[in-house]
This record gives C-alpha cells, sequence and structure tokens, in this order.
C-alpha cells in the first residue's frame, strides 16, 4: 500500500528489506509494486551482482524506514551494520524517516525511547506511531502512521511549500542569563531546542526568520538570521528592535522574570553570615510587544506546574497574545532539553491538544497555526 502510494504520488521507490521482512511479503510483490528489483542480500545470489548500499545511499532523496521495528531502530541508534538496510542507513546522504511499528511495551520501553532520542539528535525524522489496535492483539501505542500520513510526510519534508512566503517573523528562543557577580549567575534550564525548531520550520516555510536567541549551544538553523543576547534587558531590546520590521512574534525564550538589583563589580566573597540577593524585576517583553502589536500576531508559551490551563489563558489575555502554547511540567517527555514535546494550542475560543511528539513535528504544528493566523 505504502509503496503504491509513493508511486501515484510521482516517487520513484526502491525496496531495501531485511531477511526477516521476506518472512512477511515476498519479494516478488515488492517488486511488482515498486516496479524495480528487490535488494535484500549484499550480492544477488543468482549472478554474484552487488548491491551498493552506498550507490542506492547517494541514489535517493530520502530514506524510508518502514515498518521501522524495535530491533532495527537500536541497531540504527548503535551503528550496526549487519544488514543491507542497516549499512544503507549508514551510507544514506539524504533525510532518513523512520515509521516505528511493534508492540506498544516495546514501544514504550526505555531502551527504545532512547534509541529513538539518539537518532531524533542525529536528524532522523521520526514519525509519530498512533494508539490503536496492535499485531500482538493488545491496544495502545506503536502501530506504524497509516501510509496516507508517511507519504504526506516526506512530501511535506521533500517539496516544502513557501506558504510563509514575504512573511517576517521573529522568533525568541533558549534561556537568559543575569550576572550576579562576575562569576556567578541565575538562569534557567531552556535549552532552546522548541524555540530553534519553529525557526527553522518557518524558515523552510520561506519566512524571513530572525531569530533572537539566549544562552544555547544549538547550531543556526539553515536561512535564520540570528541575533545574540544574554540578559533579559538584551533580549527586550534586540526583540523590540526586531518586532519594528516583523509580521509576527513567537515568544518561545525562557526570560528571567528577575534579575540582581546590582551587578558586584568583583566577584562576592562568602562570609559566616547569611547572604540575601536583591532582586528587580526584568521586563515582560512579549507584555510589551502585545501592548504595541497592532494588527501583528504574537504567540506565547507557558511552562506551567498546576492550574496550568486557567493560568495559559490568563496570559492569553493579558500579554494580548493571538496563541499561547501550553506545556506542562507535570507531562513526562515534555519540558526542559527532551526532545519530544507535549503541547496544547488555546487562542480565543478554541483548545487544541497534541499527543507527544518530536520538537520538529510540534515546531511543524505550530508553523501550520501560524499560517492560519495570517
Ligand atoms: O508569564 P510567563 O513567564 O509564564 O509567560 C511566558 C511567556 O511570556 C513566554 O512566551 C515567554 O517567552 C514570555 N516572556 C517574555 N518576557 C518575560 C517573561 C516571559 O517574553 N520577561
Amino acid at each position: 500500500m505504502l509503496c503504491r502510494l509513493l508511486r501515484v504520488a510521482g516517487a520513484e521507490v526502491k525496496v531495501v528489506m531485511t531477511p526477516t521482512a521476506k518472512e512477511f511479503i515476498t519479494p516478488v510483490t515488492m517488486a511488482t509494486l515498486s516496479k524495480n528489483p528487490i535488494a535484500v542480500e549484499f550480492y544477488n545470489p543468482e549472478n554474484g551482482d552487488w548491491h551498493s548500499h552506498i550507490s542506492m545511499g547517494e541514489w535517493a532523496d530520502c530514506y524510508l524506514i518502514a515498518p521501522a521495528t524495535a530491533n532495527t531502530l537500536a541497531k540504527m541508534a548503535y551503528g550496526i551494520a549487519d544488514n543491507l538496510l542497516l549499512t544503507t542507513y549508514l551510507s544514506a546522504r539524504c533525510q532518513t524517516v523512520v515509521a516505528p511499528a511493534m508492540d506498544c511495551d516495546m514501544f514504550c520501553h526505555e531502551a527504545t525511547q532512547e534509541n529513538l532520542a539518539k537518532l531524533r539528535e542525529r536528524g532522523v525524522v521520526v514519525l509519530e506511531s498512533p494508539e490503536g489496535e496492535l499485531a500482538s492483539g493488545l491496544m495502545g501505542k506503536g502501530r506504524m502512521a497509516e501510509p496516507e500520513q508517511i507519504v504526506e510526510a516526506i512530501d511535506r519534508l521533500l517539496s516544502p511549500k513557501q506558504s510563509l512566503a514575504g512573511r517576517r517573523i521573529m522568533v525568541t528562543a533558549g534561556a537568559t542569563i543575569e550576572a550576579i557577580d562576575p562569576v556567578r549567575y541565575i538562569s534557567n534550564h531552556s535549552t532552546g531546542k522548541m524555540g530553534y525548531a519553529i525557526a527553522e520550520s518557518l524558515a523552510r516555510r520561506g519566512a524571513e526568520v530572525v531569530l533572537v536567541s539566549g544562552k544555547t549551544a544549538l547550531q543556526t538553523p539553515q536561512g535564520v538570521r540570528r541575533v545574540d543576547v544574554i540578559s533579559a534587558e538584551e533580549m527586550y531590546n534586540a526583540a523590540v528592535a526586531e518586532f519594528e520590521g516583523a509580521d509576527c512574534a513567537v515568544m518561545c525564550a525562557a526570560v528571567a522574570d528577575y534579575t540582581p538589583a546590582e551587578v558586584a563589580t568583583s566577584k562576592i566573597k562568602k562570609s559566616d553570615s547569611e547572604f540575601t540577593l536583591a532582586l528587580r524585576k526584568t521586563k515582560d517583553i512579549a507584555f510589551e510587544l502585545g501592548k504595541v502589536k497592532g494588527a501583528r500576531k504574537i504567540v506565547g508559551f507557558a511552562l506551567e506546574t498546576d492550574n496550568e490551563q486557567s493560568n495559559a489563558e490568563k496570559k492569553l489575555r493579558e500579554k494580548n497574545l493571538d496563541m499561547i502554547v501550553l506545556n506542562s511540567l507535570r507531562d513526562k517527555g515534555a519540558g526542559f532539553g527532551c526532545d519530544t514535546n507535549k503541547v496544547t494550542f488555546i487562542d480565543g475560543s478554541q483548545r487544541e491538544e497534541l499527543p507527544l511528539a518530536s520538537k520538529a513535528e510540534v515546531a511543524e504544528r505550530i508553523a501550520d497555526k501560524i499560517e492560519e493566523l495570517f
């Protein structure tokens, strides 16, 4: 089905099968559907013809592994190369996409989740495995994404729509750093992953993106202009300046709410007594931009630990935002540093809860929402 849909969508398809895959479906069937010979072994046992994993990896625009079993994902994560599918993965230069499919307990196992996180970190696109009835008869997560969804995801990756061409969007991301003295500072656990993924997704859709970035170890996404800042005050100044020419702001940064009232010019010495640090409030950048936004759009974030929904709605109103993306620290796999996130979109009238997904996928959904706002 998947193979047929890919061909209908205009793709040329070459199929690599693992030895186990042959037990489920015959190579003849796959060859007929893909209109190309199938590669299973490193060479053709009949005539010794070598199946070059390197040439296959160079030929393809996209390497899709569907279904990707727990075993294959684990081997990919560790660079094991004991079949043609895996040697091709290791030598492929194109985008790799995996559609995991397995029993729910195997899918949820820490080992599998760690392997998936490792692959995501290396840029592999991991498609969402929906909940439903599994081959084992159990219900749960671990089903392979539907073939239509896989084809859609590949289409998006290979021919991104220029749906945001002409739009100028500012994204704030990462943590701010508030100096206490020349040695110490106040900051938070934000890594900037969510904001960077959003900037990347918006730029891929043709928007002109500026990333006002606090501390992060991440690379600037392709086609994105980056303005580095350190403190909340620097971020405020940069954000106000960049918002001038923008059509939309996505406020993803974790900005310090308080900063030391005074920064000591030399290292504060320890003494035997208690030490109290006086803090003053920083400016709320989203709030300040909300006051002057006019027809421009602002998307904010809320990271809550309790009363999530009502706190988020309050922020939406008070900061004059068009939409707020709520993530709760109570959700496993959401929040700081993870490669996944579980968010709820809240705008004036609607509330949409998304399943746990990679930050790249969540970024795509946020970009969809921004398109709708325009
Ligand atoms: O009020 P709270 O900090 O929870 O609001 C979070 C939202 O406000 C985020 O979108 C964040 O980027 C933004 N914010 C800001 N400036 C601040 C504090 C928060 O832009 N000083």
